[in-house]
């Protein structure tokens, strides 16, 4: 079972999400919105990153938030050895039976069971904007930095301000305070930071920085942003994006 520490953090939404997608057939998160399995702009960034001369070729990679693992999947397939970690045990068993090529195990982005310096390449399979917390979201870039060799690369893919749109987000009913989102979430009322809203429990399931604020939080680690694309909100679009690919400075002290 996972702890209620882990629960708690994950806002059940995720699990409940999984649930959902396993009992219907679906095997990417992606695949509820009716989405491609790796969202196209991302893929398009993927690309590029991986092409970059200071980003490894080989070695260990990394996804944290790696849900079902369409995008581990498709990173093993250009010659690393693929591991991935997700809160969530439904996605994690339904991603073991589709392949064997990557390694999956439950666990929280923001206590990495992963040995120090151990890793080439770390992704973020945009499981940073399921952190609202700000301890946890400092804990998710110490890890990060952590398990991170010198001269390693971390490849962050996230939701960011500015929001268009303070009343639907992602196309469901919501709305935005500050910089979290509050949707409705099943069992919401029992977490700590739950919102009562037209008759409805809403629980706070994602967090949109602005770009710079994220590469500051990123330098703040040693981890120097050296690819950086920033996507504006739109009409087509109600949340902004940022993709960037920093490296990891000399040892640590
Ligand atoms: C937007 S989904 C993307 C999943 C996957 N990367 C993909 O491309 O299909 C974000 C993922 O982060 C996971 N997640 C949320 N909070 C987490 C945490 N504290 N630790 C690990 N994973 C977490 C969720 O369960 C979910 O699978």
């Amino acid at each position: 079972m996972m702890s209620p520490r882990v629960r708690k953090k994950a806002y059940e939404a995720h699990e409940v999400a999984y649930r959902r997608m396993a009992r219907e057939g679906m095997t990417t998160w992606n695949e509820r919105l009716g989405q491609p399995a790796i969202d196209p702009d991302q893929l398009r960034f993927l690309r590029d990153a991986f092409a970059q001369p200071y980003v490894p070729r080989s070695g260990r990679v990394l996804e944290v938030g790696c849900g079902t693992a369409p995008m581990l999947r498709w990173i093993v397939k250009r010659g690393f050895e693929g591991m991935g970690v997700d809160v969530s045990r439904t996605a994690i068993a339904l991603g073991r039976s589709l392949s064997r090529d990557v390694t999956l195990r439950v666990g929280d982005a923001t206590r990495l069971r992963v040995a120090s310096g151990s890793i080439d390449v770390v992704v973020d399979g945009n499981c940073l904007h399921c952190l609202v917390d700000d301890r946890d979201r400092v804990a998710f870039h110490r890890e990060v930095a952590r398990v991170l060799r010198p001269g390693g690369c971390f490849v962050l893919l996230t939701m960011a301000r500015p929001i268009a749109s303070r009343r639907r987000v992602g196309g469901r009913p919501g709305f935005v305070d500050g910089n979290v989102l509050y949707q409705p979430v099943p069992g919401a009322r029992r977490y700590r930071r739950a919102r009562r809203v037209g008759g409805g429990w809403h629980a706070p399931p994602r967090r949109f920085e602005t770009a710079s604020a994220l590469l500051r939080m990123l330098r703040a680690h040693d981890l120097e942003p050296r690819l950086v694309r920033i996507v504006k909100s739109s009409a087509e679009e109600p949340v902004g994006h940022v993709a960037a690919v920093a490296v990891r400075g000399g040892p640590r002290r």
